[in-house]
């Protein structure tokens, strides 16, 4: 039995809503920000870190179960430009998590056909983490079922910079007319150029906000929160936010 957490419509864990997921109708691609694993942890006067190796249990299992339930695209939060902020041996214990979880994981990744992929500065990261992640990029990258996307040193207004200023530099080169510049364009430029936009953003443990992720690519994507910290996600919350998803009228501005 799942815990209710809150009446918050959006917020509303429901563990007595057994619809069926319309299978035409899964989100193409959902983005998840993972939050709650420091909280988690010290719930049970256990170290932030054990919250995050949790956390990783649950990526284990809410990945498998989105490549089964046919996503395009699945993203997740693994670290953000500002978690650099925190204590080095944090760091430090994330920046270790992609390596572990990929040993353990990418036989099965290849077997269930998933994709991986990473988006981020990956020049500041360790180059353990790099190398294990290149390595499932490149073991991977004849897979054609979903693509499991890490962001992984990623802010999403570094990616803007980054973009406006490769795109002033093809203008300048004369690659580019400004008067044919359009959101199709600058979408060309950032690091999610060949990947549909979010449908759905999930975000656990209760934060309501976006926390640079994303920004440009989330315009039209609908918003699901829960107050379920990550480490106690499961299969039944990540059904549970397709469901308000498939309930949910997409307008795009129009009525
Ligand atoms: C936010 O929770 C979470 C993170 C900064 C890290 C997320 C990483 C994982 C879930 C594991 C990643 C796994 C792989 C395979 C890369 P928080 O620490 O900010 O939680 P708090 O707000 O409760 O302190």
């Amino acid at each position: 039995m799942l815990k209710r957490f809150s009446t918050r419509k959006d917020k509303y864990t429901d563990d007595t809503d057994v619809t069926p997921i319309d299978p035409e109708n899964v989100p193409n691609h959902v983005a998840i920000i993972m939050d709650g694993n420091g909280r988690w942890a010290k719930q049970r006067g256990l170290p932030r870190i054990a919250g995050h190796r949790e956390g990783m249990n649950v990526v284990r299992k809410i990945v498998r179960q989105a490549s089964r339930l046919g996503l395009h695209t699945l993203t997740l939060y693994a670290f953000s430009t500002e978690n650099w902020k925190r204590p080095k041996m944090e760091v430090d214990f994330l920046m270790k998590l992609p390596d572990r979880f990929l040993q353990s994981e990418l036989p099965t990744l290849k077997e269930e056909n998933v994709r991986v992929q990473v988006m981020g500065t990956l020049n500041e990261i360790p180059k353990h983490t790099v190398d294990a992640v290149q390595k499932a990029v490149e073991e991977t990258k004849e897979n054609d079922g979903m693509i499991l996307n890490f962001a992984l040193n990623y802010g999403s207004r570094f990616e803007m910079v980054e973009a406006i200023k490769s795109l002033y530099e093809d203008v300048d080169a004369g690659n580019v007319k400004v008067e044919d510049i359009d959101e199709n364009s600058i979408s060309d430029y950032l690091m999610t150029k060949d990947l549909p936009d979010p449908d759905l953003l999930v975000r656990t443990s209760g934060e309501v906000r976006l926390s640079n992720f994303m920004l440009w690519q989330l315009a039209y994507a609908e918003l699901w929160f829960t107050d379920v910290l990550w480490p106690d996600f499961t299969e039944e919350h990540f059904l549970e936010a397709i469901r308000v998803y498939q309930r949910r009228t997409r307008r795009y501005g129009g009525v």
